[in-house]
């Protein structure tokens, strides 16, 4: 099997996404810079796989995702190891909307500008298999529901301005050599739960600002309420409705993409990672009430600005190209989620994530 580089593979769909590259037979060098992810994330990624952390199964190279002379000197190492880097799967990036408003050059920076220097030195060492985490933030306000890749592309805030920016680069890319690059960006709907170990989950930094980890939190009673954005949306129950997908069926929709960009001739994929199924605000915290067997304390309050009410992936491209789907619902999301939050009430403990 091969040897692949992951980018951000400490964060939470990285480290996911490792576990079952792992279990799939390819060594991983992981490239972190750990400024929103633990390195005690890979310590158990190794344990879940089987394999020693510093091995040839599983190495880690701590730097920024920025620094081209890094990454060159790790395809270099592989090369003279005589074992070069045969693919890469990009998760390394910024995520956090709010803060993308407040700071867009840093977002710039970090998620293009990462990005450029990630396949240049891809490039320059003939590496030319790119999975790259794309995001259905791209699609902003959607004018149709269920969304197809088709789409229009609309980002509504500077995260998915990048995100856009980098698909773009990457296409532009492959039509320079089309002959050679073999790319997939994979847009992502909610990444939600945990591994069913309850070893490896999502660790937010500070107070989180997304649903799933915000509830999640609630339950295990660090936080005393979930402020629910909205009730007045055009929905059944009034709150928003978003296509959650359990972080094990992306990471296997990783696996899938790779292996089919390995197996066909060089393309550019671009596909939708989701269930295909809406779930409102309200369904999610009852369904986490009944995963943790506890009440989750919550209050409507007002709409959050740019929010949009219904998104949800059509997942049938993905289905006729890689031959996935999601096979988790919602009850085991939440089931998986509770596991890892009980377990580490306090996420990976000590250091940036315990804020
Ligand atoms: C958000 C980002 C999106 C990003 C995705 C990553 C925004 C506007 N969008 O998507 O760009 O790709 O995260 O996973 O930030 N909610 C509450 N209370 C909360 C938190 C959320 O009611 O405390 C509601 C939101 O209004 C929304 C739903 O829960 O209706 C899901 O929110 P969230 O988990 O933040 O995901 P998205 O907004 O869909």
């Amino acid at each position: 099997m091969s040897q692949l580089l992951i980018t951000g593979g400490a964060g939470f769909i990285g480290s996911h996404t490792c576990v079952i590259l792992l279990d799939a037979g390819h060594d991983l060098i992981v490239l972190d810079d750990f400024s929103n992810s633990s390195a005690e994330a890979l310590v158990r990624v190794a344990e879940l796989a089987g394999v020693e952390l510093g091995s040839k199964r599983l190495s880690l190279q701590r730097a920024d995702i920025r620094q081209t002379s890094a990454l060159e000197q790790l395809f270099a190492a592989a090369q003279s190891r005589g074992c070069p880097i045969e693919a890469v799967v990009h998760f390394a990036g910024l995520k956090a909307v709010g803060e993308s408003v407040q700071n867009p050059l840093h977002y710039w920076d970090v998620n293009v500008g990462g990005t450029v220097s990630l396949v240049k030195a891809m490039q320059e060492f003939g590496c030319r298999t790119l999975v790259f985490s794309s995001s259905a933030t791209l699609y902003g306000y959607p004018d149709e529901v269920p969304i197809k890749e088709g789409a229009p592309i609309q980002p509504i805030n500077p995260y998915g301005h990048t995100k856009a920016a980098v698909e773009r680069l990457l296409n532009d890319l492959a039509a320079s050599a089309p002959e050679q690059w073999r790319i997939a960006c994979l847009r992502y709907f909610n990444p939600v739960g945990a591994h069913p170990s309850g070893r490896i989950g999502e660790d937010p930094l500070g107070r989180p600002n997304n649903l799933f980890p915000f509830v999640s939190q609630v339950a295990v009673g660090r936080r005393p309420e979930i402020e629910v954005f909205g009730g007045d949306w055009p929905t059944a129950d009034g709150t928003c409705i978003r296509d959650y997908i359990h972080v094990m069926d992306l990471a296997e929709g990783h696996r899938a993409a790779l292996s089919t960009l390995l197996q066909e001739p060089p393309q550019v994929l671009t596909l939708n990672l989701g269930s295909g199924h809406g779930a409102s605000v309200l369904d999610v915290i009852q369904a986490f009430e009944t995963a943790c067997g506890r009440p989750i304390p919550h209050s409507i309050q007002q709409r959050r600005p740019g929010d949009a009410a219904i998104t949800v992936a059509d997942p049938a491209a993905a289905k006729e190209r890689l031959g996935w789907s999601t096979r988790r619902n919602l009850h085991d999301i939440c089931r998986d989620g509770w596991a890892w939050q009980s377990a580490n009430p306090s996420g990976y403990g000590p250091g940036p994530a315990s804020a």
